[in-house]
C-alpha cells in the first residue's frame, strides 16, 4: 500500500466533493451528458478519508464503487446536484467541485418519447445553475475548490473562474493532451489561488488527489485560540 499522510491533516474536517457527469433528460429515454468518469472526484474522496476527514461524495451517474468510509449521495441532473450540494455545503468545512456539470439542459424535458419528424430538429437549451459559485458565495461558505478543464490559456482561464466564482483554489487541467484527464487514470494540473500557483506533474490520479488535499490543508485558516 502507498503511504498515508504523515499526519491526519484534515482530522475533524467535513469534506463534500461533487464528482462525475450530470445527465440532462430530453425525454424518458434520452439525455445529454459528457465523458466524465468520476475517477478524479473518487480519488479525492479516498485522499480526504486518508487525511482523516469525514467525507461525502455527491456523484452523478458513474460506474465506480464507493470508497471505504465515504458517504455517497447519488444524483442525476445538475439541478439535483445543486440541491444536494447546497444542503451538504451548509455543514461542510471544505467543498470540492470536481463534477463535470452540464452547462445547459433541455429547456423542456418531454414526458413522452420524442418522435422522429422532419430532416432536422432544433433543441432549445437553458442554463443550469452554477453549483460551485453558489456554494462559494453563501454566508459562512466552506473553503471552496473548483476544477477547470481548458484546451488553451489554461492558467489565465482558470484564474478568471477563480475570481468570478469566488473560489479559494482552482485545479486547472490542460485537456488539449487527450492522453490524460477525462477518462484516464493519470492527470496533471496547475493549482491556482489568489496569490500563487503550483504545478503538479503528470501522475496517477491518487497522487494528484493527495497533492490537492495537502494543498487545501495547508491553506485552511488555523484555529488559533
Ligand atoms: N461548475 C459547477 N456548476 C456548473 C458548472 C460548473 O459547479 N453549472 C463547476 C465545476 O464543477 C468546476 C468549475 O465549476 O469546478 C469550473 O467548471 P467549468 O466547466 O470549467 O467552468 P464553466 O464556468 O462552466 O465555464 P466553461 O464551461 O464555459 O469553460
Ligand atoms: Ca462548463
Amino acid at each position: 500500500a502507498e503511504s498515508l499522510f504523515p499526519r491526519e491533516c484534515l482530522a475533524g474536517k467535513r469534506v463534500v466533493i461533487t464528482a462525475g457527469p450530470t445527465r440532462e433528460a430530453l425525454d424518458p429515454v434520452r439525455y445529454i451528458t459528457n465523458h466524465s468518469s468520476g475517477k478524479m472526484g473518487f480519488a479525492l474522496a479516498r485522499a480526504a478519508v486518508e487525511a482523516g476527514a469525514s467525507t461525502t461524495i455527491i456523484a452523478g451517474p458513474v460506474a465506480l464503487e464507493t470508497p471505504e468510509h465515504v458517504q455517497r449521495v447519488d444524483v442525476t441532473s445538475a439541478r439535483d446536484m445543486a440541491t444536494a450540494s447546497n444542503e451538504l455545503a451548509a455543514e461542510a468545512d471544505i467543498f470540492i467541485a470536481c463534477a463535470a456539470v452540464a452547462d445547459y439542459r433541455p429547456a423542456e424535458a418531454q414526458t413522452s418519447k420524442i418522435k422522429k419528424t422532419g430532416e432536422s430538429i432544433t433543441l432549445a437549451l437553458t442554463r443550469n445553475p452554477d453549483i460551485v459559485a453558489s456554494v462559494a458565495q453563501r454566508e459562512n461558505a466552506p473553503f471552496t475548490v473548483g476544477f477547470a478543464a481548458e484546451t488553451d490559456n489554461v492558467v489565465a482561464y482558470a484564474r478568471g473562474k477563480l475570481e468570478r466564482k469566488g473560489l479559494a483554489l482552482i485545479v486547472a487541467n490542460d485537456v488539449s493532451n487527450s492522453q490524460i484527464g477525462f477518462n484516464s487514470n493519470e492527470n496533471a494540473a496547475t493549482l491556482v489561488w489568489a496569490d500563487g500557483q503550483r504545478e503538479l506533474a503528470q501522475a496517477n490520479k491518487n497522487t494528484i488527489a493527495r497533492q490537492i488535499i495537502d494543498q487545501i490543508a495547508g491553506m485552511l485558516p488555523t484555529n488559533s485560540p
